[in-house]
């Protein structure tokens, strides 16, 4: 009797923990949706202000190959912007932004530099500083949400963010050329 009791409460407390197992990784991963929706916002809100920012850039810019890098990169974050509400609709929500503090203040700094830069090469090394800081921050937060959305098993959204990230380290990588190409080189000569 003593035998039979006990076993049914290891049973019991077999089944509990079971449940709570499961439970607590549906709990885990409704919580990472809600990251994943909230890095999304984020990104969403940092890309529209980028289509302000980039123009602004491309204005203070004297190099053809940077003007030209910028102005690609620009037609690219527009594409991204689309891109993006094709992910929030993948998951069926709506696109909505939340303020990006991060990108605000790198955007900020673009915009301190140029005011302050002598123009030509000295204010296109500037813009190329800010401009690499801005890809660095959306090559990380394009590689989380990729790694969410894989985590998540939601494969349209990886197709979609990988695109994305792909460009970005594009944009990174021109960016860097175009900087030992001539600029640089010439920022220092002009400094010394
Ligand atoms: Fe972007
Ligand atoms: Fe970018």
């Amino acid at each position: 009797m003593e035998n039979k009791k006990s076993n049914s409460t290891t049973t019991s407390q077999n089944g509990n923990q079971s449940k709570e197992r499961s439970s607590n990784g549906s709990m885990q991963s409704s919580q990472l949706m809600k990251l994943f929706e909230d890095e999304l916002k984020d990104i969403y809100w940092a890309e529209k202000a980028l289509t302000k920012a980039i123009p602004k850039m491309i204005k203070n810019a004297t190099s053809p190959e940077l003007i030209d890098a910028l102005t690609s990169h620009l037609e690219e974050t527009k594409n991204q912007v689309t891109r993006l509400e094709e992910v929030f609709e993948s998951i069926d929500k709506k696109a909505s932004a939340k303020k990006c503090d991060a990108m605000e203040g790198l955007i900020k700094e673009a915009e301190d530099i140029m005011e302050s830069c002598e123009e030509g090469a000295m204010c296109d090394a500037g813009i190329i500083s800010a401009g690499q800081k801005v890809e660095h921050y959306e090559i990380a937060s394009y590689g989380t949400l990729r790694q969410f959305a894989k985590t998540l098993n939601l494969a349209k959204a990886v197709k979609l963010l990988e695109a994305t990230l792909n460009e970005e380290k594009a944009a990174d990588e021109k960016l860097s050329k175009v900087a030992t190409s001539a600029i640089n080189v010439e920022a220092a000569e002009l400094k010394a």
